[in-house]
């Protein structure tokens, strides 16, 4: 099956010029749900991986199977305020302002080889701050897992010290 026919184009959201890869479409098909994680499995299959760690909030859709497949843990990515623990936490910047990520202290421990995994690689800088967590814990990162890869967006450069795999590539 070819998983972009699943993925749903919306253009002009969340604002003018902006072409919206919507992956609902994909998730609410069982097969091509099913298919997309075997997919990413295969694309790292042989990394050496202790734990998978994906952000919030459609990373988690993926990061969840992933790790009950591997049978390896799973660490949340969280939007700030959302972690009932203590956190560490790293800024980033959007176009208009700024995000964070946070992460509970002590859920990566020093040495851990940490798996990310998200839905879309845009402008890297989610991820980019993903990787900071996980080096701000002491961990190290495996590689990056991506469903789609937005091309032409220089996040490949952003991100160029990691291993990066993606399924789909797409304008
Ligand atoms: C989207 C997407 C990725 C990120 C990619 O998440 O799910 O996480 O943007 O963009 P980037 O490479 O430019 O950082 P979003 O922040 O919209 O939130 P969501 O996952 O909660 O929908
Ligand atoms: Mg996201």
């Amino acid at each position: 099956m070819d998983l972009a026919n699943k993925v749903r184009l919306i253009k002009d959201f969340p604002k003018p010029g902006i072409n919206f890869r919507d992956i609902t479409t994909l998730l609410q098909d069982g097969e091509a749900f099913q298919q997309a994680v075997n997919d990413i499995l295969a694309l790292c299959g042989d990394w050496e991986v202790d734990l998978i760690a994906c952000p919030e909030s459609r990373g988690f859709v993926l990061g969840a199977p992933m790790a009950y497949a591997l049978g390896k843990g799973l660490v949340l990515l969280r939007k700030p305020g959302k972690l009932p623990g203590k956190t560490v936490r790293h800024e980033y910047n959007l176009e208009y302002g700024t995000d964070a990520l946070e992460v509970h202290e002590g859920a990566i421990l020093p040495g851990q080889r940490v798996l990310l995994v998200d839905d879309v690689l845009a402008t890297g800088g989610t991820m980019f701050a993903a990787a900071e967590l996980v080096k701000k814990s002491g961990g190290q990162v495996a590689g990056m897992v991506f469903l789609i890869e937005l091309v032409g967006l220089e996040a490949r450069q952003k991100l160029s010290e990691y291993p990066i795999v993606t399924l789909m590539q797409l304008e």
